[in-house]
């Protein structure tokens, strides 16, 4: 079976380039197929056998995917009773993860110090200059209020919680309050 292997495949591999160098405005010619279009079908896609004929299928009600906690607080209940589990922890894993989702997508409106929108690339365009992080408001939060915040916007912001996964989320907390030890008021 192995000594026809090589033969079978240099052939496959010599029609496939000469089809390649067949006039070059016509579509190439398709030797292997499956090869440029997948069967397997994309989310937006038009699937016959799904009940809404959506590629995208809703999980299953009542499942959660492994890891995932469903978030329904308000923003009172969050501040008194969702605790920060990573709460004071300085280390340099805890602060560089924060500081990566702070500066990939808090920075552009926050400053990348958490001085506010002055020297942000977007937010000293918006109407709304987004605040400071070194406020006495914001020293004066608890860490619950930031992570809602991140979690489900405030008013003009939108939120987070699809580009910061819940287990990094109370990283970026602890990297704003870095940055306002760090810096003065
Ligand atoms: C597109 C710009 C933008 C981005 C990006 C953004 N914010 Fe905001 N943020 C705002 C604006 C504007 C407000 C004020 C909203 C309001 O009160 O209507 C705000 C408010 C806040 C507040 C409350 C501040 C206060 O004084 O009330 C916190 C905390 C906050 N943002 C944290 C974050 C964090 C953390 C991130 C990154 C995960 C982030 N923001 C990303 C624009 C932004």
């Amino acid at each position: 079976m192995k000594s026809l292997m090589l033969p079978i495949l240099s052939l496959l591999v010599a029609v496939n380039m000469s089809a390649c160098s067949w006039d070059k405005s016509k579509p190439n010619v398709e030797v292997i197929q499956d090869m440029m279009e997948s069967p397997a079908i994309k989310a937006q896609e038009y699937d016959e056998s799904s009940p809404g004929h959506s590629g995208m299928r809703l999980p299953p009600e009542n499942t959660a995917p492994v890891g995932f906690t469903p978030y329904k607080m308000t923003f009172d209940q969050a501040q008194k009773e969702l605790k920060n589990p990573l709460a004071g922890d300085m280390s340099k894993d805890v602060l560089m993860t924060g500081q990566k989702f702070y500066v990939t997508n808090c920075a552009v409106c926050h400053g990348t110090n958490g001085e506010g929108s002055a020297n942000s690339s977007v937010g000293q365009l918006m109407a709304l200059k987004p605040p400071s992080m070194l406020t006495e408001k914001i020293r004066g939060w608890n860490d619950a209020q930031i992570y809602h915040t991140i979690t489900m916007g405030q008013g003009l912001m939108g939120p987070y919680a699809s580009h910061i996964p819940q287990k990094y989320r109370w990283q970026v907390v602890n990297y704003i309050r870095f940055l306002q030890s760090e810096n003065g008021k």
